[in-house]
């Protein structure tokens, strides 16, 4: 099954918004397989934004990230990667579709509130970059996968 990896910004767990955004993902039927808040080192924002690396808002990423605690998650499931940029919605809030998290929660793309990964390599990359294999944990079934038999 398909995984990526998501995390919830400094500015949505300071807004009280972590309920309410791991909820999209659970009602999803997504399974939640990794969590958890941690604060995030300069090396490893510097790792996890490399692409970024001399774009002018760099600076300014680096700092954000690394300035208030982050919700690191590992999310599962079918075409996952794909439909989390759906939930997400698109960097810019003013054009993400109405319904999608970044339309709803948040004002300006600096401050959108929430990462998810943008294709199957970057999912395999942050993965690894941001959770140990032992913190990933699958031994469970949600209830759409005893449902589909999986
Ligand atoms: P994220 O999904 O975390 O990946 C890179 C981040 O850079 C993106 O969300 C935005 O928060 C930020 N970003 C992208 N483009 C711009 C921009 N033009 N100006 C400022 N920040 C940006």
């Amino acid at each position: 099954m398909e995984r990526t990896f998501t995390a919830l910004k400094p500015d949505a767990v300071k807004r009280g918004l972590m309920g309410k955004i791991i909820e999209r993902f659970e009602q999803k039927g997504y399974k939640i397989v990794a969590m958890k808040m941690m604060n995030v080192s300069k090396e490893l924002a510097a790792k996890h934004y490399e692409e970024h690396l001399g774009k002018p808002f760099y600076n300014d990423l680096i700092n954000y990230i690394t300035s208030g605690p982050v919700v690191a998650m590992v999310v599962e499931g079918e075409n996952v990667i794909l439909g989390t940029r759906h939930i997400v919605g698109k960097t810019n809030p003013d054009e993400a579709d109405v319904g999608s998290i970044r339309a709803d929660f948040c004002m300006t793309k600096e401050y959108n509130s929430i990462h998810a990964s943008d294709s199957i390599e970057s999912a395999k990359r942050e993965i690894s970059l941001w959770f140990r294999d032992d913190e990933i944990c699958d031994n469970y079934k949600t209830s759409l996968e005893l449902l589909m038999g999986v």
